[in-house]
């Protein structure tokens, strides 16, 4: 068992620190947030995350605290997670400001040797500022090491990511940096957290020892950006080829299937839709491309699939337009606020941009998102209204819009949906239901990637 602190309990750093709790070591979570210590003090769980209230419920108090004494944290472990937020700045860098500042208070407060992890996601570089932080602040003579091991965890599934990896990604430049971090992740590594009873369920039924890779720690912040940007760059790919599909009458699930099912390519993060939001992919992407032109490497590549994420938006805004005409005045009820289902986070969220954009153009909105309203009614005040369920939105709207894939909207009573709608449009920017189903229940349906229903009836709406 490890003396750990986390530095930061937002979506990353509070779930690692709940798992690292979960793998039987003694966690100290550190926020400068006052407000947020004390909901998680008193019990409280500040993000909507899946079995995070379950493993909060089991560690704290026990082997999980949570402070905001920073100093009093160091001082008590020898291995100090960072995994405080690295927002985008104007130009597209990332703004390591947090993590300075919290490399230099570890510095003031080094009692020994100290391991620190960048968990948060900077650009390559960052371990060595850090280092150069530290030296700076303490003199040559303390002993510590600095270590990048991202984190590859979707918000949504956030703690089996954690506990079910594909890979953990451990890149130390020291041998006894690396295998303290070994140590703490060996529960996983040996396969022994998969042999508990009361293991958070692995999420497809099966579990294997999760593969160590260990790097230099410039790898391993080049891994994790570049991962991301894979991914991004994959989801912007196959919204292209939707584009094409919609020009020339194909079906983007049936092209994005048969492509996926090459096993060199893969199923996952091809999903068409209105383009990928959250707080990690716009953010890293833009910060990679502006990496690679700081070392002298022009990414243009990473420019297109930027490019592409935006059109995708702005075409979706375009079929709103082409089905309802006009929007000025206009009632839309929207499913979904979130930047994907499951989380109730709408950090750079599709689905807030274009309310936002429909609500320049004059357009009424009523909302439902199982977990994002609150958030969503702190940034829009009172500009839109919410509903409490699915069909309350669809209550004699124009039109319904659905632009987050949260499971709960993807089976919906459509006979039902269509008695309540004024008129029966249904634009849907998640490809949750099939134009077949839609066309049989009377529906007009906008889609990504394939034919519209019903388009001569909406042809007489619009
Ligand atoms: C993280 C990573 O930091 C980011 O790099 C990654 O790409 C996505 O995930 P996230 O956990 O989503 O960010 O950020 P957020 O939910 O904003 O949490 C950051 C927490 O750190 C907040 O609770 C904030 O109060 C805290 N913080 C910030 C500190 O404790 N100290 C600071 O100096 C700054
Ligand atoms: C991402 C990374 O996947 C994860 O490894 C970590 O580095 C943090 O960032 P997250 O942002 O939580 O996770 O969500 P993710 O599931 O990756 O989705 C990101 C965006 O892409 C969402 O807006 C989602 O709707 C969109 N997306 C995803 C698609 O549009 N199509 C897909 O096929 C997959």
């Amino acid at each position: 068992m490890e003396k750990i602190t986390v530095v930061g309990s937002g979506y990353v750093g509070l779930v690692a620190a709940a798992c690292l709790a979960e793998l039987g070591h003694s966690v100290i979570c550190v926020d400068n947030d006052l407000a947020r210590v004390e909901t998680l003090q008193g019990g409280g769980v500040p993000i909507h995350e899946q079995f995070l209230p379950e493993l909060l419920a089991r560690h704290r108090g026990t082997n999980l605290e949570f402070s905001s004494s920073l100093p009093e944290a160091v001082r008590s472990s020898s291995i100090i997670f960072i995994a405080v937020g690295t927002p985008p700045k104007e130009n597209g860098e990332a703004d390591l400001s947090y993590v300075e500042s919290v490399a230099r208070e570890i510095a003031q407060n080094i009692n020994g040797y100290k391991v620190i992890i960048e968990k948060s996601t900077v650009p390559v570089y960052t371990s060595d500022w850090i280092r150069r932080v530290m030296h700076l602040t303490t003199g040559a003579d303390c002993e510590f090491d600095v270590v990048s091991n991202p984190e590859f965890l979707r918000e949504g599934t956030a703690v089996t990511d954690f506990l079910y990896p594909d890979r953990i990604v451990v890149g130390a430049d020291s041998s006894r940096a690396a295998a303290l971090i070994s140590e703490v992740y060996a529960p996983l590594t040996t396969g022994k957290y998969y042999l508990s009873p009361d293991r958070i369920p692995e999420p497809d039924g099966s579990a294997c020892a999760a593969a160590l890779i260990l790097t230099t720690a410039k790898s391993a912040e080049l891994i994790k950006h570049a991962s991301n940007a894979f991914l991004a760059m994959k989801i912007s790919f196959i919204n292209a080829v939707a584009n094409i599909c919609e020009e020339v009458g194909a079906d983007i699930e049936q092209v994005s299937r048969g492509v996926g099912s090459d096993s060199r390519i893969g199923p996952r993060f091809l999903r068409a839709g209105i383009g990928y939001g959250g707080s990690c992919f716009p953010k890293d992407v833009s910060a990679f491309r502006a990496v690679a032109h700081e070392c002298g490497y022009e990414f243009d590549l990473l420019d297109a699939v930027m490019d592409i994420n935006e059109d995708q938006r702005l075409r979706f805004m375009k079929k709103i337009r082409t089905a309802l005409w006009t929007l000025k005045g206009k009632k839309l009820g929207v499913l979904g606020l979130a930047f994907k289902g499951r989380t109730d986070d709408i950090r750079e969220s599709p689905a807030i941009a274009l309310i936002q954009q429909l609500l320049a153009e004059g357009a009424c909105i009523r909302a439902f998102d199982p977990a994002a309203m609150e958030r969503t009614a702190e940034i829009f005040n009172d500009r839109i209204t919410f509903a409490e369920g699915p069909y309350e939105v669809a209550q004699d709207a124009d039109a319904l819009l659905i632009l987050t894939d949260w499971e709960e909207f993807a089976s919906l009573d459509l006979k039902h949906l269509r008695t309540l709608l004024k008129y029966p449009i249904i634009l849907d920017g998640r490809n949750l239901y099939t134009p077949e189903e839609m066309e049989q229940n009377g529906l007009m349906y906008v889609s990504v990637g394939r034919k519209p229903s019903n388009l001569k009836q909406f042809a007489k709406v619009g």
